[in-house]
């Protein structure tokens, strides 16, 4: 390089990358303690400092222990994102608008966006990943997958050379801690629930992360990430955990078993395979291991094999230190004058392909099963016979005791079965006179 221009570089490298904040709710002053406590560490990475230029706001009061004087704050988070005065801009509003409009003005005006809107990005990814690939910005969203496990930084690049078969997530702190409590109390979901509101754990309108819709998003960002193919939230088979029932939490730990929400994708040749269920996992496995709040994802990968990612999924400081890398990835590149060649999902945009996703009929696992039936000779006999000519077999039975209850739970486990011939068994095992109940069934992951 001539001297004039490695005069020019360095002059470059001292100048601060400066940085926009939207939203400054508790990621968002993560974000800014984090940036204030590693100021010193962060400049001696990138050989300047990050300097945090405004934070758009509705309510945020001036706090002078972070350094948010009044100077640093503004209300329009659009008129943040196209401020000529900002480099990078971080998206901690959450919802859709004005968050994707913001992202999308930043990516007009040349910053590179950081966020951690895991809806936003499975809705809107599509259009987002392609305005900042046609003017070589990154997106940053670490956080919003696994919160502060790097999970995106794992798929898109230590694995990026290798095929992945298959993902089982645990992505959804608040169902985990539930399944956790109800299994190790013996409680009931809706109390369990109100404990974790109580302590925080919990948002006080709990739906997307109890019904499993917080699970599909991060689902869909890793789908694309592992297998380059992109799909929409209702393309993912979605079932929340707000029907779990102790008696099957039990019944799974005396099977052998733990419960877990499992945010799951395989590619079997092509067709994709995506889904969020209550799962029941070996209790050997590591993932039946991961308790309360915490997160992990396993990935089974052709060359590598088996390999699991631990950590804290959501939380202030863990959630702040994703995004943070972010910030501090884009600055270095920004440093280095550096266009993104590819895609930060990991594939130029024209590479991805939409998903064609296998219909939850054709999937095929084993299944925990539990009838509540009349305690009569000939009872088993006839559920097993359905189930039989439905081409199910059926790997283990319990029949809990009496106590003196009109109806008994009665407990199945199968071998592999086909889920189109599995519900019209429960269907027409429904309509049996000695069974008293909806048929309960839960997915089985045995070989994961
Ligand atoms: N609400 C999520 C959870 C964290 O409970 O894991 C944010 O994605």
């Amino acid at each position: 390089m001539a001297l004039e221009a490695r005069a020019e570089a360095s002059d470059r490298r001292r100048e601060p990358v400066r940085v926009g904040l939207l939203g400054c709710g508790t990621v968002g002053t993560g974000v800014v303690k984090l940036l204030r406590h590693n100021a010193e560490m962060l400049a001696r990475k990138l050989g300047t400092r990050l300097e945090l230029v405004a934070v758009a706001d509705r309510s945020l009061k001036p706090q002078p222990s972070l350094g948010l004087s009044r100077a640093l704050i503004m209300r329009d988070p659009l008129e943040l994102a196209a401020r000529a005065d900002v480099d990078i801009v971080v998206e901690l509003l959450g919802g859709r608008d004005p968050a994707r409009s913001a992202i999308l003005i930043a990516l007009e005006n040349g910053k590179d966006v950081v966020t951690a809107n895991k809806a936003l990005l499975a809705e809107d990814g599509e259009q987002i990943f392609r305005a900042a690939a046609e003017r070589g910005l990154a997106v940053g969203f670490e956080a919003s997958v696994g919160g502060g496990v790097p999970i995106i930084r794992i798929l898109r690049e230590a694995l990026a050379a290798d095929r992945q078969r298959a993902v089982y997530g645990i992505v959804n702190g608040t169902c985990n801690y539930i399944l956790t409590r109800m299994s190790e109390q013996g409680s009931e979901f809706s109390a369990v629930l109100k404990q974790a509101q109580c302590s925080g754990l919990a948002e006080a309108d709990p739906t997307l992360d109890i019904d499993g819709h917080d699970a599909a998003h991060k689902l869909c960002l890793l789908v694309t990430l592992a297998f380059g193919v992109m799909l929409k939230p209702d393309q993912v088979y979605t079932e929340g955990i707000s029907k779990i029932e102790p008696l099957d939490v039990a019944c799974a730990t005396e099977l052998g078993f733990a419960l877990k929400l499992l945010a799951i994708a395989k590619d079997d040749d092509g067709a994709i395979e995506a889904r969020v269920h209550p799962t029941m996992t070996p209790l050997s496995h590591l993932l039946s291991g991961v308790r309360d709040a915490f997160n992990a994802i396993y990935i089974q990968s052709e060359a590598l094999g088996s390999s699991m990612y631990f950590g804290l999924g959501a939380g202030q400081m863990p959630t702040a230190s994703a995004v943070a890398a972010d910030i501090l990835e884009s600055a270095r590149r920004r440093l280095c004058g550096g266009r993104w060649a590819a895609n930060p999902l990991g594939y130029p945009m024209q590479s991805i392909r939409p998903a064609r996703v296998k219909s939850m009929d054709d999937v095929v696992c084993e299944y925990y099963l539990r009838f509540m039936a009349a305690d009569r000779p000939g009872v088993l006999g006839a559920i097993a016979s359905v189930l039989g000519r439905c081409g199910i077999s059926l790997a283990s039975v319990i029949q809990r005791e009496r106590g003196g209850a009109a109806a008994v739970p009665v407990i199945m486990r199968t071998h592999e079965a086909r889920e189109r011939d599995l519900k019209l068994a429960l269907g027409e095992i429904q309509k049996l006179s000695v069974v008293k109940a909806r048929p309960v069934f839960i997915r089985i992951e045995e070989h994961l």
